[in-house]
């Protein structure tokens, strides 16, 4: 089967979230970012995340820039580290986060194989737009589809009916990509074909519904949307 159209998750499928506080401190006089950064980067995301679905339950929507600067703020003070400056660094850098090596190649060629491609994301559209200009992906993209149309962040089933809404399908006629297992679990329970793209070998999420496909990256997405 060919699907209508590939939709991408943003932040850890397409771009790597943990690039960030990887490139700071890479950065002159960073000597002590260089020691903690994998733990800064992974508290800055489980954050982010966990403020998200927090605030889809509490009903005190925030966008998705706001949610990322709270994360980093509490994440910043559990490593100890104070002052605005490697603050403000890593905010920047965030809007210019590296898209994974396999990104473009894989993009065209679900272009060439004629299907849609979107991102549906928790971002805003100016991250979104910022990201995905840094990245040089645009051209790849026929659109990009942000929660704040609806105001309420994944896993929503509002959130993964603008995919329908936008391209005129059913739900089974989607080809959804994310690296966040329960982003993947909810897609499926949507109703959309799933592929979870699992880079560090996680485990499975026990949520109601399963993804699909599990991949060690991107590569593979082309062949499955339109084999
Ligand atoms: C997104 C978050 C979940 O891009 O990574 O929607």
């Amino acid at each position: 089967m060919t699907f209508t159209v590939c939709v991408f998750d943003a932040y850890g499928t397409l771009f790597d979230v943990a690039a960030a506080a990887r490139a700071a401190a890479a950065e002159p006089g960073q000597e002590q970012l260089a020691e903690i950064w994998p733990g800064l980067a992974e508290d800055w995301r489980r954050k982010q995340l966990e403020y998200s679905w927090l605030r889809a339950v509490m009903r005190q929507h925030c966008d998705f820039w706001q949610v990322t600067q709270d994360g980093l703020d509490w994440a910043l003070e559990a490593a100890g580290i104070k002052g605005p400056e490697l603050r403000e660094r890593l905010l920047a850098l965030y809007w210019e986060l590296e898209a994974y090596r396999e990104v473009p190649a894989m993009l065209a060629d679900l272009k060439d194989r004629g299907v849609a491609t979107a991102i549906l994301s928790n971002g805003t559209v100016d991250m979104l737009k910022a990201a995905v200009q840094s990245a040089g992906i645009d051209g790849f993209l026929d659109d990009t589809l942000s929660v704040e149309s609806v105001g309420i962040f994944k896993p929503d089933a509002r959130v993964y009916r603008l995919v329908t809404e936008r391209f005129s399908c059913a739900a089974s006629q989607v080809l959804f990509v994310s690296s966040n297992g329960w982003d993947a679990a909810a897609a499926a329970g949507f109703g959309f074909r799933v592929a979870w793209v699992n880079r560090t070998g996680a485990p499975v999420d026990r949520l109601p519904a399963r993804p699909h496909h599990v991949l060690d990256d991107l590569s593979a997405v082309p062949e499955i949307a339109a084999p």
